[in-house]
């Protein structure tokens, strides 16, 4: 029996449906930071009112530190008293003055949340509820206050002093301190409070917005690291003026700093004026950034600026409409970035990354609705569903809507949210007050989870010219959701004629929002092929009865540049699928299709970029959820049995892929860079083969590159393999890195990655090298995390994969909870394999829920992946 007495009580569920307007409110703030590693002295004043008549006492969130003294209107106070970490002050009137003195020991903060110390340098991360392990505050989004901070510090060890908003004044104090002023005029809630101190060198420019309002913009980071922030500099300047022209967004203050950090629990952070990142996110430079990094550093600069609109200025009433900001601010970065390059490949990687972070989320027990109904702990929910199916949701508005009425909409939320606290709600109605459209069946993709399921079968009628599309749809049952109701699925259709190849239809915008329906084409004078969710219009799987000659030929012919993309994945897929179950498969109309597309390049077709998106075969991981059982190693099989088939057979078409652009000095256009990913896929395709000189080819490539991106390819060929050269690279490349921690992480990533037979013992040993650390995210999702999503390493026969992630788990929770409970999905899929694995991994679960201690964030992500 369970002693009720010392069972320790399970962490609270917040739900939704319990949303309660704040007591009361704070229109001003007064901190006064003492700045000191070890020990911070924070005084925190508070001007609250009392809203709406009642006659509660004010509550104060805390996390980890005791008052050392509370005022109210000047007046020191006793009756205040603590429930739990909740100080609760007992108020007599409308509006006074609370004032509170606290200690915090940022050094010691290892959880990266509130203040804390990253490479010497002090910072914040406040987002969902750090502010609380700063200063005793309301820390809940619709507190909204103007805030003006003071900072006082040693001046030799942390010359620079950044908060939000507008620097007012700055001074020494003559004792070897300095202090620095900084107001914010712009009500905020506490989440988006920052400071920074440190010795930062900074990158100074400018930009003047459309008004002529002059921006002072920094962005600061080690004096090192300077010549490495150019190209996150311009990506800021794109944004701004990017937000100007398509959102009719203006920035609003006189500055607008960023500041790199190397310990950060996630990407980046869109605190007012004062923008925290990641320094992978912003640091640079050909020689230590891939093509792909120089994308993501763009694609997060103008993620965290469009926050300035969409999350700052018009921020989310509570915790629930989280996918309020992130999904809208995720659908206007992938927007941006679609605009500096091709729209077709930016959407091909958006889609794959779709399925390969949300898809398995949605159908797995950790679904959830973009606007959840629960949650144990908010940083549980920073996940792809809320950022990228929240992203993909409000594309399909402004797809049924139209660009004109989508940004009517959109002007409309920001005019009349603006200041304010929001909901998704509110987000939809402004969309149908704008559009006069009707989005009340619209609004389940908010409430039900489940990626929905959407068949298709095409009827021809040779004599009647006559064709019909029948479709229908099925939202799956997700944990604590059975039973769903129709969604309104937009898909964009058009057929083709598999004779002519020329198109039978317009394209035409279907919304799919009954259980079944069809739609019928008239004139279709011979057999037509239909195109389906072109651009992939709604988040949907699609099962149609498309036969490999259907969509080979659509792989060929469609002019939907995504459309060609899927009909070669479909093809490659099903291929795939027949071959883990049935141990082999023909070959031939892959072969057929990718040697197709291959031509395109080289005849000019089709571009590089896009070229080497097309003949990538799905991962296994996708493989793997297609089917009712993932066997790993029967994936395995078969995607390397197809990968060495189209090595050796397009084997000359490889080499002159390889061959092209070969030796072309660095730059960093979006032709150089396609040809730089379509090398990199041929020499993979080379080394699958079989090519005795695979490795030499390599090799060659790893040392002559000039730039990071044929580095890195170059190297994850040869370490997924086994030769001298493997251990000469990976020596090479650790040692040319040694002292650039980013760098570092490419080393453990691209081992962690390895298709290798022997890669979770490897795994296993480089967690004991001394540059592996769990304490710096970055490196522990390098190692850790990478491990987690290499299927076939981390499901290695015997379970040890399991175990070892267990371990890593229950050492990082006890150091950082946050980024700890992200890297468990893996090991919660254990009901989509077979026993034994699926009990040896059900066992590390149990061993992890029965540890004392545990986190909450561990404990609701465990204790759901259970159920
Ligand atoms: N709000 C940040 C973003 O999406 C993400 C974040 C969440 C960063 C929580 C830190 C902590 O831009
Ligand atoms: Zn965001």
């Amino acid at each position: 029996m369970l002693d009720a007495l010392s069972a320790p009580a399970l962490p609270p569920v917040l739900r939704r449906e319990d949303y309660r307007a704040p007591e009361w409110t704070v229109p001003e703030t007064d901190l006064d930071f003492a700045l000191d590693p070890s020990a911070t002295r924070v005084r925190a004043r508070l001007s609250v009112r009392r809203s709406g008549a009642h006659d509660a006492p004010l509550r104060l969130d805390g996390a980890g530190q005791v008052p050392l003294a509370v005022s109210v209107d000047g007046v020191a106070i006793n009756d205040w008293r603590l429930e739990g970490e909740t100080l609760v002050i007992p108020l007599s009137g409308d509006a006074h003055v609370v004032e509170t003195e606290v200690e915090i020991a940022p050094d010691r903060n290892t959880q990266l949340m509130g203040l804390y110390a990253s490479g010497g340098n002090l910072c914040t991360q406040c987002e969902a509820e750090g502010f609380r392990r700063i200063t005793y505050f309301p820390d809940r989004p619709d507190v909204l206050s103007t805030y003006r901070v003071r900072m006082t510090a040693d001046a030799a060890r942390f010359p620079v002093l950044l908060a939000n908003g507008d620097p007012v004044a700055r001074g020494e104090n003559g004792d070897g301190t300095h202090w620095a002023e900084w107001h914010d005029p712009f009500p905020k809630p506490s989440y988006l409070f920052a400071l920074v101190a440190g010795k930062l060198a900074v990158n100074r420019s400018s930009f003047t917005t459309r008004s002529g309002r002059e921006v002072e913009l920094g962005i600061y980071v080690r004096a090192a690291d300077l010549p490495r922030t150019e190209h996150a500099m311009h990506a800021l300047k794109l944004s701004m003026a990017w937000d100007e022209r398509v959102y009719g967004r203006e920035y609003d203050l006189d500055v607008f700093n960023i500041v790199a950090v190397d310990d950060f629990n996630f990407g980046a952070m869109e605190n007012k004026g004062l923008n925290i990142f990641n320094s992978r996110y912003i640091l640079a430079d050909p020689d230590t950034a891939t093509d792909y990094d120089y994308d993501a550093i763009a694609a997060v600069v103008a993620h965290e600026y469009f926050h300035n609109w969409s999350g700052n200025r018009v921020t989310c009433r509570d915790w629930f409409q989280l996918s309020l900001k992130e999904g809208f601010t995720v659908y206007r970065d992938q927007g941006f970035s679609a605009d500096q390059g091709s729209a077709a490949v930016k959407r091909i990687e958006d889609v794959r990354g779709l399925r390969a972070a949300q898809f398995p989320e949605d159908a797995g027990p950790l679904a959830h609705p973009i606007r959840p109904e629960s949650y144990i702990e908010i940083s549980n929910f920073y996940t792809a569903t809320i950022y990228n199916k929240g992203a993909e949701v409000i594309r399909m508005m402004a797809t049924i809507l139209g660009p004109e009425a989508f940004r009517a909409g959109s002007d409309l939320y920001f005019d009349r949210f603006d200041g304010t606290a929001a909901t998704c709600e509110d987000f939809v109605a402004c969309m149908e007050e704008a559009s006069g459209a009707d989005l009340t069946q619209f609004r389940r993709w908010y409430s039900q989870a489940g990626t929905p399921r959407v068949s298709a079968s095409l009827e021809h009628h040779a004599g009647s010219g006559r064709a019909t599309l029948n479709l229908g749809q099925k939202v799956p049952d997700t944990p604590g959701q059975t039973g769903k109701a129709p969604q309104v699925l937009p898909l964009k259709v058009r057929l083709f004629g598999s004779e002519t190849g020329r198109p039978l239809s317009e394209e035409q915008l279907v919304l799919l929002s009954e259980p079944s329906m069809s739609v019928t084409f008239e004139t279709v004078t011979e057999r037509p092929v239909v195109s389906l969710n072109r651009g992939f219009s709604a988040p949907v799987v699609i099962e149609s009865d498309r036969t490999a000659a259907d969509l080979a030929f659509l792989a060929r012919t469609d002019d939907d540049p995504f459309a060609r993309y899927e009909a070669m994945q479909q093809l490659m897929l099903d291929t795939l699928i027949a071959a883990t179950v049935e141990g082999r498969a023909d070959h031939d109309a892959v072969v057929a299709a990718v040697a197709d597309t291959l031509d395109g390049a080289t005849s000019g077709e089709l571009d590089a970029a896009f070229v080497a998106e097309a003949v990538l075969l799905p991962s296994e991981a996708f493989v793997g959820d297609q089917l009712a059982l993932v066997d790993p190693d029967a994936v395995f099989r078969a995607r390397e049995g197809l990968r060495r088939d189209l090595g050796r057979r397009l084997e000359a078409r490889w080499r002159q892929a390889y061959d092209t652009g070969a030796g072309e000095p660095y730059s960093y256009t979006p032709e150089a860079k396609g040809a730089r990913r379509l090398r990199n896929v041929a020499l993979g395709y080379l080394a699958a083969s079989g090519a005795a000189d695979a490795a030499q080819v390599a090799w060659r490539q790893f040392e002559r590159a000039d730039n990071m991106t044929d580095r890195q390819g170059a190297l994850t060929t040869l370490v997924n393999g086994v030769s001298d050269e493997r251990e000469a690279a990976l020596d090479v490349f650790y040692n040319r890195y040694a002292d650039n921690g980013l760098v570092l992480d490419k080393w453990f990533q691209t081992q962690a990655l390895s298709s290798r037979d022997d890669t979770a013992a490897l795994v296993a040993a480089l967690a004991q090298h001394p540059d592996f650390t769990l304490a710096n995210p970055n490196r522990a999702r390098a190692l850790v995390g990478a491990f987690g999503v290499n299927q076939r390493a981390f499901h290695t026969e015997g379970g040890a994969g399991y175990r070892w992630l267990a371990d890593q788990l229950l050492a990082l929770d006890a150091l950082n909870p946050q980024t700890a409970a992200k890297l468990l999905p893996p090991l919660g899929r254990w009901r989509r394999f077979a026993p034994p694995r699926a009990a040896l991994m059900r066992a590390e679960l149990e061993r992890i829920a029965g540890t004392p201690g545990i986190s909450k964030d561990l404990f609701e992500q465990v204790s759901k992946s259970l159920e």
